[in-house]
């Protein structure tokens, strides 16, 4: 079948044939109708994340996934052929840059019914991702203070969305040209951060999700109450994640070492900083397409590519400035 794969880090993704992949009896094979395309293939591209998740090549790349049910495996009861699903294919089984995927079950969920299947397949990495660090994380109650950095793009848009639908008084940071977009998303105050200093601005939330990193990650801490926590989506990666996914000695020290800085800020602060690495959960999609059929949560498709400009897409959606998500559409 026709994949658009990488021989090796660092080398361009280009459309390769490939073989088949097996399903196995927990497995649904879907027909995929559209990818979304994530920050993170870029960076498995590159060998960011070689220490912690490496991959043999030539590799598939794409976390997300909407399509048709061709055929299930035998231990596969909830879906059948023709039910149109969507996924965060689990690490290691990524590859929805193809005509096709086997997919875990249990990483699987109809799609939203009120959507198209470029909008649903936009939506399983970044809206499990605002779930874990909102709802299982972060868990956002109503009247609570919530700082999204980035609100206009993939995890920020429905981070927005999802922290209203909550209840909490939403700020977020976006380039200037976005801001009546982010308040129509449902944020209350919506800041430039190009010209504006949310540090100096925002006082007293009980919760930041920080997709940027860096120093605008060691800012956020001065924003939180007394018990207000921190999650960073783009790192510094902590020793605690480095327990929670099993690594060595040696690369929990180095996550040690990497996170030192804002991990101190943060004790000295009375606040605690989260590295947060999400994960694939079907039953979590599922509750996603429920907020999405009933009107809570809006998809945010900002470019759509066909699927032979697979390249053209990673390459959109690491250096242009794209609204919401970039997507792939199926061969
Ligand atoms: N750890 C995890 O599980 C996980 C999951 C999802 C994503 N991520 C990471 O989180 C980051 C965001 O992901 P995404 O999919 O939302 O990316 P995205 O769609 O490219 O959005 C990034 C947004 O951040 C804005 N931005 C850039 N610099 C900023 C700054 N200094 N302050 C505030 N906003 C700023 C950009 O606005 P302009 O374009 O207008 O500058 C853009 O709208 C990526 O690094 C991604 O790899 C991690």
């Amino acid at each position: 079948m026709r994949a658009f794969v990488i021989d090796a880090y660092k080398k361009p993704l280009h459309e390769a044939a490939v073989s088949e992949t097996a399903v196995g009896d927990d497995d649904v094979l879907i027909a995929v109708a559209a990818a979304g395309v994530n920050g993170l293939d870029e960076r498995i591209r590159t060998g960011a994340f070689a220490a912690f998740l490496r991959y043999r090549f030539p590799l598939t790349l794409g976390h997300d996934v909407a399509g048709t049910v061709l055929s299930v495996g035998a231990q596969v009861t909830s879906f059948a052929p023709g039910d149109v699903v969507y996924a965060r294919p689990r690490d290691h089984r990524i590859g929805t840059f193809a005509e096709r995927i086997a997919v875990d079950q249990a990483d699987v969920a109809f799609a939203p019914t009120s959507v198209g299947v470029a909008e649903a397949a936009s939506l399983p990495l970044v809206a499990l991702t605002a779930w874990q660090a909102l709802v299982e994380r972060g868990k956002v109650t109503a009247g609570q203070k919530v700082l999204i950095h980035g609100g206009a793009g993939g995890v920020g848009s429905i981070a927005i969305q999802l922290a209203r639908h909550l209840g909490a008084h939403v700020a977020t940071t976006v380039s200037g040209a976005d801001v009546d977009f982010v308040r129509e998303l449902g944020a209350d105050i919506a800041l430039d951060y190009r010209t504006q200093d949310f540090a100096a601005e925002l006082s007293d939330y009980d919760l930041v999700l920080d997709s940027v990193g860096a120093e605008n990650l060691e800012r956020s801490i001065q924003v939180l109450r007394r018990g207000g926590t921190a999650i960073g989506i783009s790192g510094p990666p902590t020793p605690a994640f480095a327990r929670q996914i099993g690594l060595n000695p040696a690369l929990r020290l180095i996550f040690g070492a990497l996170s030192r800085t804002v991990r101190a800020r943060a004790k000295k602060r009375g606040v605690t900083y989260e590295f947060l690495f999400m994960r694939p959960d079907g039953a979590q999609l599922r509750t996603i397409a429920d907020l999405v059929d009933a009107g809570a949560l809006r998809p945010v498709v900002g470019a759509t590519f066909p699927f032979d400009q697979a390249p053209e897409a990673l390459a959109a959606a690491r250096t242009r400035s794209v609204r919401g998500k970039t997507v792939l559409l199926g061969a």
